[in-house]
């Protein structure tokens, strides 16, 4: 409690006295102090890394994931039984919904990302082969690769041409072409290992916000990477056979490709019970620029398809196209892009208050869609990173919440689950103040 306490003089604005400058956020901060706690050993479950030792999981890094215990965690601690209909609006990679196909609860996720859905779609694959079969697979793709027909990629896109070194991508395009060859569900199957070894077999790491070059990394033998992956999956098929038994029949979840901000195109089986979820944060951060050789390789074919794709997902990145209509959609949000609008203000990026703008914009219309189909009482949690530009923080937890109260929800709890420190260039200058990581529990009314 000490630490919350002291957080909760730190994670405010910067400056000591409640000025114009900081007077919507104190309000809020004040208004949502009763309802916070915190639960810091909720913060090795917010993170990918809890699915290090999850069976399938573990096969492909989805880096922005949460683990397969957070979602288990409030499964358990929202009651939820086979009556219940989870949805995931966000469901990257898909952790959610296999959790929830674990549990055994029926669950529907969807993502905008394809190469999300792909992954997510196609763990449950797993659950429908022998595990010698990838076995033999691999052999029979192995004897044929060197002679197979280089598949097409969308080379006009610039990290295609810098990721790999020339014979490297030559025997990538070869495995990638003779996997095409396959036949459905051992092709999907082999193009998610596929994509698992793009990045230890490239220049590139998947790094905090970027995928960075990383000139003088090691690269992976392609052959030697797939059958470590071909490996990994036959034991994780076998282990999860002996770890769930028949639970391995239950219901396959939905998984689709759909937009959070209008869900009108998707077929639930009925009004979701809960919802459990967490949304890209508005830190700048670019899904089509990370998973690009992924993309490149199978889910665009040119630069034009990558670059429709970044602008179709969620506004999150500092590339995002802001209509002129759109304005801040809370006071909050207004207060500091007011303040990042200064003239005197040196940002390092003058798009962040157009990109905040436009991330609360958007996720106005996602908390808009939940309120309108979820089931009356359903129970909400969402993890989410506040942030700061510039010394100025911005409660996100907080402001989605209260956007969620004006749409009908109940705010229950603010669960504190970590706290980050900030770029070494801010805490030069404005000190270690920490920024928060929350978990928000809402309730629909009924
Ligand atoms: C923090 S990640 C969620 C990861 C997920 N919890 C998991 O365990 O894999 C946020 C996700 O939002 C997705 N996204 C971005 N824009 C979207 C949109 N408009 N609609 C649905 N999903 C979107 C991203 O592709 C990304 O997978």
């Amino acid at each position: 409690m000490e630490q919350l306490r002291l957080f909760q003089e730190l994670d405010r604005p910067v400056s000591p006295v409640v000025t114009a400058d900081c007077f919507e956020r104190q309000r809020i901060e004040e208004k949502f102090a009763p309802l916070m706690r915190e639960e810091l050993g909720l913060g090795r479950l917010v993170s990918y890394v809890g699915n290090k030792t999850i069976p399938l999981l573990s096969l492909y890094r989805y880096k922005e994931a949460f683990a397969f215990s957070f979602v288990k965690e409030f499964i358990d601690r929202f009651g939820l039984t086979r009556e219940d209909y989870l949805f995931d609006p966000f469901c990257g990679m898909g952790t959610t919904p296999f959790t929830a196909m674990q549990c055994g609860i029926p669950a529907i996720g969807i993502d905008k990302l394809p190469i999300a859905i792909f992954v997510a779609k196609t763990l449950f694959l797993f659950f429908s082969i022998e595990p010698q079969a990838l076995q033999e697979t691999f052999e029979a793709l192995k004897a044929k690769v060197a002679k197979a027909e280089p598949a097409e990629v969308a080379l006009d896109v610039h990290i295609m041409n810098v990721a790999f070194p020339e014979d490297t991508l030559l025997e990538l395009r070869r495995w990638k072409g003779a996997i095409d060859t396959l036949s459905y569900p051992m092709r999907d199957i082999f193009l998610l290992l596929f994509f698992a070894i793009l990045e230890p077999c490239s220049y590139t790491a998947k790094d905090g916000q970027f995928l960075r070059l990383r000139r003088n990394k090691r690269i992976a033998d392609p052959t030697e990477m797939l059958q470590q992956k071909v490996y990994k999956a036959e034991r994780d098929i076998l282990l999860l056979r002996r770890l769930w038994g028949e639970k391995r029949q239950s219901p396959h979840p939905t998984v689709r490709l759909a937009d959070a901000r209008d869900l009108s195109n998707v077929r639930f089986e009925k009004p979701p019970t809960a919802l459990i979820t967490s949304p890209p944060y508005a830190n700048r951060y670019d899904y089509t620029r990370t998973y690009s050789l992924e993309l490149c390789f199978h889910f665009v074919r040119n630069f034009e398809e990558l670059k429709a794709l970044r602008f179709g997902i969620l506004r999150s990145h500092i590339e995002s196209k802001v209509d002129a209509n759109d304005q801040p959609p809370h006071p909050v949000v207004k207060e500091v892009v007011d303040i990042l609008r200064r003239p005197g203000k040196k940002l390092n990026n003058p798009r962040i208050p157009d990109m905040l703008t436009a991330y609360f914009v958007d996720m106005h219309k996602v908390i808009g869609e939940w309120a309108r189909v979820l089931a009356p009482g359903a129970q909400v949690a969402m993890v989410v990173d506040n942030v700061r530009f510039e010394g100025e923080l911005v409660p996100v937890d907080l402001v989605l919440s209260e956007m969620a109260e004006d749409v009908g929800f109940q705010v229950e709890q603010v669960l504190i689950a970590r706290y980050k420190g900030n770029s070494s260039q801010q805490m030069g200058k404005y000190g270690r103040v920490p920024v928060r990581e929350s978990v928000v529990i809402w309730r629909k009314g009924r």
